[in-house]
């Protein structure tokens, strides 16, 4: 393997500082009963804390306890109960030298009421629909758009108010705000559709209150993806001009950092250049940026979400790209599930200590 130094070397990212490059990746493990991560979650996060982790994304958080929610035991940031199981959390991973933002989250259209504590309320979405000519629900009044962004806003507000180092918004995979940026999904001919900025405006406006309300220097994270759970070979854009459309708003709005995700992280985004999501909006914005995608796995889970299989990248592929500072930090997720100390083994390149990636990690909080 190549020296691995470069993902160990400290940053500072406009002021937010953290001692190495690597992010667990946001990952939701339902073991959160009630809604309130327990003592189980707060030792989870901690030991990725213990074992080196730079900055820990939690896994997605409900930004209301309706419409925001449809999969089973996954915590909020709205009761006070889970405001005091996140209190706990942030002081373990503090007391084990570690940083951790929450990844504040609203399932939009991907939520299926049936399958949820309240079935009779219906989905929030910006037309309506999961997929496309199959309308489920009516599309999102404006006084629903405007809850929607004050509980984002207020969750935000909650989660600097705890101590967390940072908030990340969930932008991505096609959950509700990911819904208005995707043409195929946002088909509202009022402000929150139409052009780019129509299609931005309902992420915009939840930055800028937000950056209103937790002032300059608390960083914010907003998390994007190209591709969709309907439809893995989508694009919100097709192209840098338009990959610029998309994120400019968001940084003029006050966004810190950009988090692309991809499933595998050596893939162009577009013809022509071998520059990753991350890249593309590390070149376009000037902002930081955070790529994630099959980092440290087995080629049977780099096909993992759909799609077809590909041979794994190894680390060296990795190191080469942030050599060249293509984009700053890398999000590990799966790898980091199975084993807390990835980060540690890495740095000292105890690569056969190595704990592969299996489908039961992911039924315990180990
Ligand atoms: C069990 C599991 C749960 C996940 N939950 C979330 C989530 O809550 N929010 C999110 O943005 N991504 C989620 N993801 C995607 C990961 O953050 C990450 O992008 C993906 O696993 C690819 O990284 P990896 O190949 O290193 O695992 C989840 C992935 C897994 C495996």
């Amino acid at each position: 393997m190549a020296d691995a130094r470069i993902l160990f070397d400290p940053i500072n990212l406009n002021g937010f500082a953290l001692k190495n490059r690597i992010v667990m990746a946001p990952m939701t493990r339902s073991f959160s009963p009630g809604h309130v991560p327990g003592e189980d979650v707060a030792a989870y996060y901690r030991r990725r804390a213990e074992g080196g982790v730079g900055l820990i994304l939690s896994e997605g958080v409900s930004v209301n306890t309706t419409t925001a929610t449809g999969t089973p035991n996954v915590p909020n940031i709205v009761t006070d109960e889970a405001k005091a199981g996140w209190k706990r959390v942030i002081d373990g991973v503090h007391a084990a030298g570690g940083k951790m933002g929450l990844q504040l989250w609203h399932e939009g259209a991907i939520r299926d009421p049936s399958k949820t504590e309240h079935p009779d309320i219906p989905s929030w979405s910006p037309s309506g629909f999961k997929m496309k000519g199959k309308p489920l629900w009516e599309p999102m009044s404006e006084a629903e758009i405007e809850t929607a962004i004050t509980e984002f806003v207020d969750a935000a507000v909650a989660t600097k108010e705890l101590g967390f180092d940072c908030a990340e918004i969930h932008g991505a995979h096609s959950y509700l705000i990911d819904g208005f940026f995707w043409a195929e999904t946002n088909l509202r001919t009022d402000q929150w559709g139409g052009d780019w900025k129509g299609r931005t405006r309902f992420a915009s406006e939840i930055i800028r209150r937000t950056r209103e309300k937790v002032g300059p220097d608390f960083p914010l994270i907003i998390r994007l993806s190209q591709w969709k759970q309907q439809d893995y070979a989508a694009k919100v854009a097709a192209s840098p001009e338009e990959m610029a459309q998309w994120l400019t708003p968001l940084v003029e709005a006050g966004v810190d950092i950009f988090h692309m995700s991809q499933r595998r992280f050596w893939e162009p985004s577009f013809d022509g250049s071998s520059l990753n999501d991350a890249g593309w909006a590390k070149k376009l914005t000037g902002k930081p940026s955070i790529s994630v995608g099959s980092v440290g796995l087995s080629g049977e889970f780099t096909a993992a979400f759909g799609g077809e299989s590909s041979e794994p990248e190894s680390l060296d592929r990795l190191i080469e790209m942030m050599a060249r500072e293509e984009f700053d930090l890398i999000a590990v997720g799966r790898a980091l599930l199975q084993d807390p100390e990835w980060a540690l083994k890495v740095r000292e390149a105890r690569t056969d200590d190595l704990k592969t990636f299996t489908k039961e990690a992911l039924a315990t909080l180990s």
